[in-house]
């Protein structure tokens, strides 16, 4: 810690990210990455693109990408805001629509980094609690302050709203932002984008790193009505005009045009994921019903962190979050076949052992 910080960063508490080892090769089912390869097109638009034009700077404006986007989510280019991953969108929305307009709502059980965005920007927040099954109490969000934030399908519940109940939030908050992270919903979840042009304060957030494998291109965007995207684009060219490089630009537009490869390998995760949730069933665990690429899983005996810290020495590498409610469950994300088969067998063992 340094005297010369700005004296507001003493109490931030970081977002710490889900482990990337070095050590040695684990199955790794913590950070929800997708256990498929990104499309050929994708790559073959990253080579083409790595040339003499990197001499010169990203188009500001993602315009080729943009409209690719725009395609796929049946919007137009002026709906459409990309950034650099999710994260860098939710934090410029945090930015553009939550700042200094009072109290933000969101869910006790949620994405970890939203209470740490309100942090950085000096926003107070009205935690409101998941239900006992862990559903989101859709009316508790009706009229707030400065806005709400929440995720469809929820994370780590996995737990998915119908989009018809997202419209019911936006709708009773007529005065602020809705922001709707559906960063997992290709896996299972109804989209609230066709809703958009209903509400024109119904912002949804959206990420290429889960369902189309690019988790290290970095790629995000928001969808919503052309006034909130302005907002968000007055954020962006205030801190950095380039915030995705050509490469990452190139990479993306094809994976929008490929949108049936990133179909085909959602739909096998989402199978996988039902057949393991069956699997882990007959072990004694008892799951949320997660629409997205992890299950959230509770065991009848066994705790949770011995579960992780066991799995871990069998180079098997989970997700377990010491916080209140839900320090009882694991989250495990969903890998082939052949991940999740290696899972059982190890879990079958240490269950055995205890
Ligand atoms: C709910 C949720 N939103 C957003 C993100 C961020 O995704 P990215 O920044 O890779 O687009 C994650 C990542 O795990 C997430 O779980």
């Amino acid at each position: 810690m340094s005297s010369l910080w700005s004296p507001d960063l003493f109490d931030i508490d970081e977002y710490v990210p889900g482990e990337q080892p070095k050590d040695k090769k684990y199955i790794k089912l913590n950070t929800n990455e997708n256990p498929y390869p990104p499309s050929e097109r994708v790559l073959e638009a990253i080579i083409a693109a790595a040339g003499d034009g990197l001499r010169l700077y990203p188009d500001p404006n993602c315009s080729e990408l943009t409209e690719a986007a725009a395609l796929a989510c049946g919007v137009k280019p002026e709906q459409v805001f990309m950034g650099n991953g999710s994260d860098e969108v939710l934090a410029m929305c945090f930015r553009a629509f939550f700042t200094g307009r009072g109290v933000l709502r969101m869910p006790d059980i949620s994405y970890s980094f939203y209470p740490v965005y309100a942090k950085l920007y000096g926003i107070n927040c009205d935690i409101v609690a998941l239900s006992d099954d862990l559903s989101i109490p859709v009316e508790k969000f009706f009229n707030s302050q400065a806005g709400v934030v929440i995720a469809n399908p929820n994370a780590p519940t996995g737990i998915a709203l119908p989009a018809a109940e997202i419209g019911r939030i936006a709708e009773n908050n007529p005065g602020c932002v809705v922001l709707c992270d559906e960063a997992y919903v290709d896996f299972g979840a109804e989209s609230a984008v066709p809703l958009i042009s209903k509400y024109n304060n119904l912002l949804i957030v959206r990420t290429l790193s889960k369902s189309a494998s690019l988790a290290g291109l970095r790629i995000g965007w928001a969808i919503g009505d052309e006034k909130l995207i302005k907002g968000l684009n007055k954020v962006k060219n205030s801190i950095n005009s380039y915030t995705l490089d050509s490469l990452a630009q190139a990479g993306a537009a094809a994976a929008f045009k490929d949108s049936s490869y990133i179909s085909a390998c959602c739909a096998k995760v989402a199978q996988t994921r039902e057949h393991t949730s069956e699997r882990l069933k007959k072990l004694g665990f008892e799951l949320t019903d997660s629409k997205s690429n992890f299950v959230f899983a509770r065991h009848s005996t066994a705790s949770a962190e011995t579960l992780f810290s066991a799995l871990r020495q069998n180079g098997v590498l989970v997700r377990y979050f010491k916080t209140p409610r839900i320090s009882d469950r694991l989250r495990i994300s969903v890998g082939t076949e052949e991940d999740m088969d290696i899972l059982i067998a190890v879990l079958e063992r240490i269950l055995e052992s205890l």
